[in-house]
């Protein structure tokens, strides 16, 4: 078997196909941008991207699949300008209203898919193209061109390991099989092919989480399945109930028993 034969782009196309669940459309994430961005607003993600990323105060930054700014409002404060684009307009609408609340004005939130003709809307090249947790893309290298093509200084991807955000107990425990998809090696070498060789960080979350209370627990739980049976339901309650501690503070802790990591893919032009 010779390695320069193998097509990445395609291998990546059949692990997607092997997912155990769909790939997500605008109307789903719709439905999710308000609790994505209300899970998201005490990680410590951010802060570790944008340590690797290190900005420079020139840039103009492109953030795809910016949700609903977790990147793009700390960012703001640090660059010339972002320019946001996601196609799911709840999400654009929370970022739009984060950026009101913390009186941002030099974010652009434009509602755009990794597929449409950017040119024909408008989007200029940016120092720096950015796709964090957002390469939910079919076509993997023609997403990858674009990011290149759209950057004059560095591009930045945090993309999943292995499981990613899933937690894989939770699936056996709720009884659904789980098949997270394609990670980010399929990007690694897809990049080698293309002659990128890009730098590869790792950011890794913290493996335990506080709520205020069970409700908040099991949302942190609920997003990774569509759908629940009652009985799956049930299940999800069980698997949180034997792991949430009471801590000194009268804060809940979930403690998962694999921590979420991803690769932090970079380089430059
Ligand atoms: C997991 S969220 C990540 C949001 C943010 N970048 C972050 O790191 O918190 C994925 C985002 O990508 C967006 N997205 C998914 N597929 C997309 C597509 N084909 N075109 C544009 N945005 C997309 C979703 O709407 C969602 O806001």
């Amino acid at each position: 078997m010779n390695f320069n034969e193998l097509d990445w782009n395609k291998l990546w196309q059949e692990a997607c196909r092997r997912k155990s669940w769909k790939k997500k459309g605008k109307k789903e994430w719709d439905n999710r941008a308000a609790g994505f961005a209300k899970r998201n607003s005490d990680s410590d993600y951010a802060g570790k991207f944008l340590r690797l990323m290190k900005p420079k105060p020139h840039w103009r930054v492109l953030d795809i699949g910016c949700g609903p700014g977790t990147l793009a409002l700390p960012l703001a404060g640090q660059v010339q300008s972002v320019t946001a684009i996601d196609f799911s307009t709840a999400m654009l609408d929370e970022l739009k209203k984060r950026a009101a609340q913390q009186k941002i004005t030099n974010i652009t939130a434009i509602q755009a898919s990794w597929t449409d003709d950017w040119r024909a809307l408008s989007i200029p090249l940016h120092e720096a193209v950015i796709s964090s947790r957002s390469l939910s893309v079919f076509d993997l290298k023609s997403a990858l061109e674009k990011m290149n093509d759209w950057a004059s200084e560095k591009i930045c991807i945090a993309d999943r390991v292995g499981s990613g955000p899933f937690d894989p107990d939770l699936f056996a425990a709720v009884g659904r099989p789980f098949a997270p998809g394609p990670d980010f090696i399929f990007t690694v070498n897809l990049l080698y092919q293309m002659g990128i060789y890009p730098r590869i960080d790792y950011i890794e979350l913290e493996q335990t989480k506080r709520f205020s209370t069970r409700e908040e627990a099991l949302d942190s739980c609920r997003w990774m399945f569509d759908e629940l049976s009652p009985s799956e339901e049930e299940r999800l309650g069980d698997y949180v109930d034997e792991r949430l501690v009471l801590d000194e503070t009268g804060a809940w802790r979930l403690c998962r028993r694999t921590p979420v990591k991803w690769a932090f893919l970079s380089w430059e032009k």
